[in-house]
């Protein structure tokens, strides 16, 4: 079965991410076995297009690592050493691919289980001759855990993740102290932490976590500003037209205290 994603599981007023299916297939998923996290997606075929199979086909085995549980160096991944942002979760890839595209001198390692997601990406860099993006198709908290290793990235973006509205499914999102635990841990002193949504509560429940969380300080008094380096992109455009807010989140990773 191909993973899949489906943001609005069971909550017909809800949005998917872009090319998710809606029906509600929540409860069968086991919970994580690690970090006491649930999976935030969601196991199920998903419509995919030809030319992302085709790029899947050809593209994966240029731009994309498999996952396997050790250590991965960067270096040799992008074949440069230069600060390393990872992205969780780009759903079709049009941010990472402009964020990329601006930032040449970085490294952006994005992370999707979405099959149609990472074909649509492996066809954007192909397009645009990106060559700084590297992908890993496989469930992030396990990324994270086995293969970043502690106080390696420069920075990490999570773009609208999953929101899972309904309460009984919080316990889906991404963002919980003990994967925001090993997530700082993984950031460099100095690095940050970039999270957006368009779910006010959702907002709430990340400025709580990320508050909380004895390795990382908050950048602003509260939300932050939308950055310039974060484009607007169709997926946050619907949800401003829904009368969504959009609220960003940066917080920096402070040194460990001995
Ligand atoms: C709502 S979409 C947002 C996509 C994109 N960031 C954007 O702004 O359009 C969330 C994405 O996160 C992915 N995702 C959720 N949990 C994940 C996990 N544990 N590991 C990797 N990707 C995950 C889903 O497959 C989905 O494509």
């Amino acid at each position: 079965m191909t993973p899949t994603t489906d943001s609005s599981l069971g909550n017909p007023g809800a949005r998917s991410a872009p090319g998710t299916p809606t029906a509600d297939a929540a409860g069968a998923e086991p919970p994580h076995p690690d970090y006491g996290h649930v999976r935030s997606y969601v196991r199920r075929r998903g419509h995919i297009t030809p030319a992302q199979k085709t790029a899947l086909e050809r593209l994966m085995p240029r731009w994309a690592i498999p996952y396997r549980p050790e250590p991965l160096d960067f270096a040799a991944t992008f074949g440069r050493p230069a600060a390393t942002i990872l992205e969780i979760g780009f759903g079709m890839g049009e941010t990472t691919a402009q964020i990329a595209t601006a930032r040449a001198d970085e490294n952006f390692l994005g992370v999707e289980v979405f099959n149609a997601g990472v074909g649509a990406l492996l066809k954007r860099i192909e397009l645009a001759g990106i060559t700084n993006i590297r992908i890993i198709q496989h469930d992030a908290v396990d990324v994270l855990r086995d293969m970043l290793p502690p106080d390696s990235l420069a920075g990490v973006h999570i773009y609208f993740p999953d929101p899972w509205p309904k309460v009984r499914h919080h316990k889906r999102r991404l963002i919980q102290a003990p994967l925001v635990a090993l997530l700082a841990s993984r950031i460099r002193p100095g690095g940050y932490l970039h999270c957006a949504t368009d779910w006010t509560n959702y907002a709430e429940q990340m400025l709580a976590v990320l508050s909380a969380e004895p390795l990382l300080r908050n950048t602003c008094d509260g939300y932050a500003p939308r950055p310039d380096y974060r484009p607007r992109t169709k997926f946050e455009t619907r949800g401003l037209e829904l009368g969504h807010a959009v609220h960003d989140l940066i917080f920096m990773r402070i040194p460990a205290v001995p």
